[in-house]
């Protein structure tokens, strides 16, 4: 299939794998990339630049297709090396990057004379057109349905795809809420280039994640994701569980005088115990609501297979069928 992304990336399928905090590893990103799409690997979940090197080097060893990396930017006020990381990913030959989290303006000139496609993750119509505005590639718009941080304008996909289409002029992947080929043909009936996965990825053979993660995601339906931190403005989108429970709990008793030190023990370095440990409740991790769509794990190579010839039939006989 040759879409805008297609084209743009040099890759076969316009699916994209989303960075993603301790899934998104080399294993990761090479399946993604063998299998036609583009995967990417976390530059924060790499602790040091030096360390985003190494796994650079471990993925172009395990494919010679292209992959992104993706670089979030935090609402911290300790910074993490951006400018180490920027020059890991230029070094290592990284053709494109994923940026997310705040506008990526003083990134962007290093990242586009070395020659790298920049492509922008956001969650409105106005932070697409400024991003849009200050050169970046392309956008990958985050619907409200997403695992992860939608945003504070809570306006799902339906809505906001359709709006992108009308204003913009780079292309776009829709991102949050995707997970078949039915995703992908309303995505691209809705003016999008492709789409982006997150949470249907976590559930792949090669994603470097303990086995109860995988689980977990089999066994949760659409409606056991929660909204998290809205009264810090920091709202994300998590799999419900003990810890998130008494999250909200903490929320609803403290209202808008609640603080990031209130909550911290629920979200602070939960990533590593989760992700790697498989201990599910230590505390409030990303998931899209469309877990209820996940029901089995199958190799990278294998979903997106599935989903491209699925996506074909579905155009050529469902869709064609009803003009006839
Ligand atoms: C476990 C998990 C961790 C994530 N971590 C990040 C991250 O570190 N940086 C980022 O830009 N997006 C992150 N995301 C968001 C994804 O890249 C992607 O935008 C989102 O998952 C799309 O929604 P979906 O889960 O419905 O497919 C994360 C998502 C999940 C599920």
């Amino acid at each position: 299939m040759k879409t805008k992304i297609t084209e743009l990336f040099d890759i076969q399928y316009p699916i994209m794998q989303g960075g993603m905090h301790y899934v998104g590893f080399a294993e990761l990103a090479a399946a993604v990339s063998n299998a036609g799409g583009i995967g990417t690997i976390t530059g924060l979940t790499q602790k040091t630049p030096a360390d985003l090197a190494n796994e650079i080097a471990k993925c172009k060893d395990m494919t010679d297709k292209p992959f992104a990396v993706n670089l979030t930017f935090l609402p911290t006020l300790n910074p993490p090396d951006y400018p180490g990381y920027v020059k890991a990913i230029i070094e290592g030959g990284v053709k494109v990057v994923e940026t997310a989290g705040r506008n990526p303006q003083s990134v962007l000139p290093h990242l586009k004379d070395a020659g790298i496609k920049v492509i922008h993750k956001c969650t409105s119509v106005r932070h697409a057109l400024k991003a849009q505005s200050i050169g970046c590639d392309a956008v990958s718009v985050d619907g409200f349905e997403c695992g992860g941080h939608p945003g504070e304008d809570d306006i799902p996909n339906m809505i906001l795809l359709p709006r992108a289409a009308e204003e913009l002029e780079i292309p776009f992947l829709a991102s949050g809420g995707m997970a078949n080929a039915q995703s992908l043909v309303a995505a691209l009936a809705m003016g999008a280039e492709g789409i982006n996965m997150g949470t249907r990825f976590i559930a792949t053979k090669e994603a470097p994640v303990h086995e109860n993660v995988k689980q977990a995601i089999l066994n949760a339906t659409e409606l056991d994701t929660q909204l998290i931190m809205r009264p810090l403005r920091n709202t994300e989108r998590v799999l419900n569980n003990d810890a998130v429970e008494r999250l909200i709990e903490k929320e609803k008793a403290l209202g808008k005088d609640i603080k990031f030190e209130d909550i911290i023990e629920e979200v602070a370095g939960v990533y590593p115990k989760v992700m790697l440990e498989g201990t599910m409740d230590a505390g409030a991790w990303s998931c899209g609501m469309v877990v209820g769509l996940i029901h089995d794990i199958p190799t990278c190579k294998e979903l997106v297979d599935r989903i491209m010839k699925d996506a074909f039939e579905l155009i050529q006989e469902r869709l064609a069928g009803l003009l006839s």
